[in-house]
């Protein structure tokens, strides 16, 4: 067969290893397998690369893309969808495998109606897309957050400081609480949970009060200050997506006007998104990748290779659209217990 591979929406640790698992499984089935670079501008525009066993056997360890990606929607207009469609019939497509979050595997389950035979990969470092257990993407973001976290927390220390730390996560705060717990926070927002502010100040207060002089916040960047009007949001990318970052340092306004103690604030932002991916990030990206070849040949299409548990099992691309997996705010409530004492 003569399969597509593309990847769409913002990059990941561990694109590289589902790129490389298509090719190499691609490869036991006699498949030719084409990538189509920056998403489904690609696609839409006919951008090919030749994705050869040479190319990809050492990408296992390496972060972003090698097929480029961008956040293009081949459903914008019917010229769009006719591109796509026509691209796929000029390279002779028998399918397409799309890696991608939910804009992306959206753009798959309309090209599907539309004819494309289309399999999909979840990936997202947010972890936010319904219907699997994990993104590849997640756990490499959370190391490095960690990390971060625990390098902020030497300075807090040495200097008495509270130290805040701002996070990727637009919708879900997944990034923000895995962090912090693993990073003993001493206080974590989502933007799942409206800001106690006031909980939160009254923290650090009890906290210095029991003689504790440093401390760790970790803040999402999609937390909304309480007084924040529609004038105040931030500029858009060309996509329409609100360009994100900066609510760590109200926060650590806050904290110092309220508290007097010094406060200083980090925005890690993209740093998260690159780099190696994790070991277990190299495995769920292996293992996605493979059973998406498998997908298409037992005609899968308008599916995606989920974890459930410690399986890899095809789900229908309807389930994981629509409505993002965000943290239940019990779940919030019950970490608070560990970051609020
Ligand atoms: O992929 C989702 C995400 O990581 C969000 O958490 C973040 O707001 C967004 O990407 C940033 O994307 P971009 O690279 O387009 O600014």
């Amino acid at each position: 067969m003569k399969i597509g591979v593309l990847t769409g929406g913002g990059d990941c640790p561990g694109l590289n290893p589902a790129i490389r698992a298509v090719v190499m499984h691609g490869l036991d089935y006699g498949d030719q397998i084409i990538g189509l670079r920056q998403g489904w501008l690609g696609l839409r525009e006919g951008i090919t690369m030749d994705l050869s066993l040479e190319v990809v056997e050492p990408i296992i360890n390496q972060g972003g893309t090698i097929l480029e990606s961008s956040r293009t929607n081949p459903l914008k207009d019917r010229e769009s969808i006719d591109k796509c469609l026509a691209t796929a019939k000029k390279l002779k497509l028998d399918a397409l495998i799309a890696l991608g979050g939910e804009d992306t595997l959206g753009g798959a389950h309309g090209m599907c109606a539309e004819g494309l035979k289309c399999v999909g990969v979840p990936k997202t470092m947010d972890n936010d897309l319904n219907a699997t257990d994990y993104t590849f993407g997640f756990d490499s973001a959370v190391s490095v957050a960690v990390d971060a976290a625990d390098r902020l927390k030497d300075t807090a220390k040495s200097h008495r400081r509270i130290m805040v730390l701002e996070v990727m996560g637009r919708h879900a705060g997944w990034v923000a609480l895995h962090t912090g717990i693993a990073g003993g926070a001493d206080y974590i927002l989502i933007p799942e949970v409206p800001p106690d502010l006031d909980g939160m100040v009254a923290h650090v207060e009890t906290m210095r009060d029991r003689g504790k002089h440093w401390g760790l916040i970790v803040v999402s960047e999609g937390v909304k200050p309480p007084e924040r009007t529609d004038a105040e949001k931030h500029l858009k990318d060309e996509f329409g997506h609100e360009k994100l970052g900066g609510i760590g340092g109200y926060i650590a306004a806050v904290i110092e006007k309220r508290t007097k103690i010094d406060t200083r604030y980090v925005q890690i932002g993209h740093i998260v998104r690159g780099g190696p991916p994790t070991p277990f990030d190299r495995w769920l990206a292996t293992r996605v990748g493979m059973k998406a070849v498998e997908m298409v040949h037992d005609g899968q299409f308008d599916h995606m290779a989920a974890l459930h548990g410690v399986t890899i099992e095809a789900v229908p691309l309807e389930a994981a659209l629509g409505v993002l997996k965000t943290v239940p705010p019990a779940l919030y409530e019950e970490m608070k217990a560990l970051f609020s004492r």
